[in-house]
């Protein structure tokens, strides 16, 4: 149907187009007949009465038929959405998701650095439209997101108020204004602009160069998969020597919430929102509550890297561990890698198979480099004590967050040691996490 009118309304425009040109070749071969050849021999001469009323004439005539046409004009242009539609699907298939990427910023100017990234390695800005949502009102941070231009969205969370909290988390206001931000950016996102996914990046992340490629693999899994609630781009355990530096396309599940570079579903979104908490939104996030054991992918090798050491939780974390993750910088084709190893069932009976068929050593062997073959290998923890102490002398995330540690899968523990494969895990026939343990 479309393409009947369409096609129509394409006759007629060229039609009136050529009308006008006859109209026009008419009108300008008649002017300057009655001037005969004197204006080529360049007598400029008073025009006579009789040649001032043709010309009289000659004008309306073409100021009639001119607003005629612009009528015309403003009929076809009405119709511009048909042939649009037309066109539309033509040039761009319409399996190609749009993810949007919001951008979180208050009051870094550095947010430069997380931008240029963005846009460098962008490969559509249709299909990947980045949006800075601001809070804190910092005007030289508006500057700089404003000098984007129309390549970025710029948004401003309205409400700079101070937050009434108790006292004793006065000094966690940031954590409330973030949270408040976050509900703030994310209804945008979802409620205003009504994307059916995102990718949220903090100001103060770096991204690689196949960050975007990572996302879009991974949305028709997230989508498909109840047991998924996210994608990350992060790795916990990510820092040099602990990840396999010739496995760049290696995707795990884990239990753990990662953030920093993530994306979720609108549904998702809906979920959360009636009860999206006043601060901490990434601990409470992690509770069992809301995740209901459900999963994240996340990169062996971390395809965000963070350079905000001023931050809200202050530098002693960033110092210790997340300046050393390490950023990926090879570019790795994921959309046209076969990704279903990740389904839940595939997934889960080839990683309890890989991890309870691998023989169990000591801390000592691991430690001391005293392992004989190329792994993997099983170290084992009992209890949360047990697995503190494993995981601080390994020079793993030792933290754990109701119950689940970081990357953690079925409270295994996957990281890299002096070049071998080891899987720090509970004994075999574990059922859940213990929400005490933290
Ligand atoms: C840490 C987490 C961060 C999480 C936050 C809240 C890490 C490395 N970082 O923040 O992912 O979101 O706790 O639990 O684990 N911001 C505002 N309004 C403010 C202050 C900050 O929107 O008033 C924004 C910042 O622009 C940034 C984000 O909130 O995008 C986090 O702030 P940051 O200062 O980086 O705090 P972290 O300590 O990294
Ligand atoms: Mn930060």
């Amino acid at each position: 149907m479309f393409r009947r009118k369409g096609s129509l309304i394409f006759c007629g425009a060229i039609l009136f187009i050529a009308w006008n040109a006859l109209l026009v070749l008419f009108l300008l071969g008649r002017g300057p007949s009655g001037q005969s050849g004197e204006g080529s021999r360049g007598v400029v001469e008073r025009p006579t009465d009789d040649l001032v009323g043709e010309v009289i004439r000659i004008a309306d005539a073409f100021e009639m038929e001119l607003e005629k046409q612009r009528e015309i004009l403003i009929q076809v242009l009405k119709h511009r959405p048909l042939w649009e539609q037309k066109r539309g699907p033509t040039v761009k298939a319409p399996s190609q998701p749009v993810i949007p990427i919001l951008v979180i910023a208050c009051n870094r100017v550095t947010i430069r650095r997380c931008l240029d990234k963005l846009l460098e390695h962008r490969p559509s800005t249709e299909l990947h439209p980045i949006v800075v949502s601001q809070d804190c009102g910092h005007a030289e941070t508006a500057e700089v997101i404003r000098s984007y231009g129309d390549k970025i969205t710029h948004l401003k969370q309205p409400d700079l108020s101070d937050i009434a909290v108790q006292p004793e988390h006065k000094k966690f206001q940031g954590y409330y204004k973030i949270s408040r931000h976050y509900h703030w950016a994310l209804s945008q996102v979802f409620q205003n602009i009504s994307y059916s996914s995102v990718v949220i990046v903090e100001d103060d992340l770096e991204v690689a160069p196949d960050f975007f490629e990572y996302f879009r693999s991974l949305l028709p899994l997230l989508k498909s998969d109840p047991n998924l609630w996210c994608v990350s781009a992060w790795n916990d355990n990510g820092r040099d020597g602990f990840v396999d530096p010739g496995k760049a396309e290696l995707l795990y599940r884990t239990d753990f919430f990662p953030g920093l570079g993530w994306m979720i579903l609108r549904e998702l979104w809906e979920e959360l929102e009636p009860k999206w908490p006043s601060a901490f939104w990434d601990d409470w996030m992690r509770h069992p509550e809301q995740r209901r054991n459900r999963a994240c992918i996340r990169p062996e090798i971390s395809r965000t890297l963070t350079f905000g050491r001023q931050g809200v939780s202050l530098g002693q974390f960033y110092d210790k561990y997340l300046r050393y993750i390490k950023l990926n910088t090879e570019f790795v084709p994921f959309t046209k890698l076969d990704l279903s190893y990740l389904g839940e069932q595939v997934y889960r009976e080839h990683f309890e198979k890989e991890v309870y068929g691998a023989p169990v050593v000591s801390y000592e062997d691991v430690k001391q480099g005293q392992l004989t073959g190329s792994g993997p290998f099983r170290l084992q923890y009992s209890s949360k004590d047990s697995f503190k102490v494993l995981a601080k002398n390994l020079g793993i995330m030792d933290d754990l967050k109701s119950g689940v540690p970081r990357t953690g899968y079925r409270g295994v523990v996957s990281f890299f040691s002096r070049g071998r494969r080891i899987y720090l895990a509970p004994p075999p026939g574990w059922t859940q996490y213990d929400p005490t343990w933290s």
